[in-house]
């Protein structure tokens, strides 16, 4: 059975269009809904002129608009998505209900920490290696558990925006793949996939291969 995918962005939706663009692929899911809380989100235009259904949210806090808005689906993807997810709603979807944050939580996350924000503070720290992290959502910002996480290197002379397109290349590979895997499984609780198989290449975009 092909899982319905519920995507919730508020930006430009270019993990939606990975998510999209890959749904095809092995058929585990398909995007059923895009939803945002602003009109004009770059996100709705990539799913209107897919032929999805849109829902622009009139309060993101309220839990019974945003339950309405999901539906019927079977996984919700925040896919840069800033508010945060009513807790009721949290609680409906356990497990069943996944984050893409640009960073390797729990570093570099937590409230404010979104966009150029995020690779900005990561090579203010001096690290070697950031990354892309998909994890459960939970009540509060980036924490619920982890299920999977690929590492970037960082590179001499990096900028926020450099830093954040090799990023993004990682997670346009991570997120469909994930999704991919929790619907082939069913959305049991608490999945957590490993890097495996094929090893991180030099490359920029790798082979990702989370068993
Ligand atoms: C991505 O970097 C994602 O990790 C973060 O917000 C950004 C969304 O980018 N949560 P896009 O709208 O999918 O292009």
């Amino acid at each position: 059975m092909t899982a319905a995918v519920a995507v919730l962005a508020s930006g430009g939706g270019t993990n939606l269009q990975a998510l999209m663009d890959a749904a095809g692929a092995g058929g585990e899911y398909r995007v059923a809904r895009v939803i945002s809380n602003r009109a004009d989100a770059g996100a709705l235009g990539r799913a209107r002129r897919a032929a999805i259904t849109v829902t622009v949210l009139r309060n993101p806090a309220d839990p019974a608009e945003l339950l309405a808005a999901l539906g019927d689906a079977d996984l919700a993807v925040l896919a840069g998505y800033l508010k945060l997810v009513p807790a009721p709603v949290v609680a409906r979807f356990r497990w069943r209900m996944i984050n893409i944050h640009p960073a390797l939580l729990p570093a570099f996350g937590g409230s404010g920490m979104y966009g150029l924000r995020v690779h900005a503070a990561v090579l203010a720290s001096g690290a070697s290696v950031t990354g892309a992290t998909v994890h459960y959502v939970d009540e509060a910002f980036d924490r619920g558990p982890v299920i999977a996480q690929w590492p970037v290197p960082v590179r001499a002379g990096d900028t926020p925006d450099a830093l954040a397109g090799r990023v993004l290349a990682v997670e346009h590979r991570l997120l469909p793949t994930v999704a991919a895997e929790l619907a082939r499984r069913g959305f049991p609780p608490g999945v957590r996939l490993h890097p495996g198989g094929t090893a991180f290449t030099a490359g920029e975009t790798p082979a990702l291969d989370l068993r």
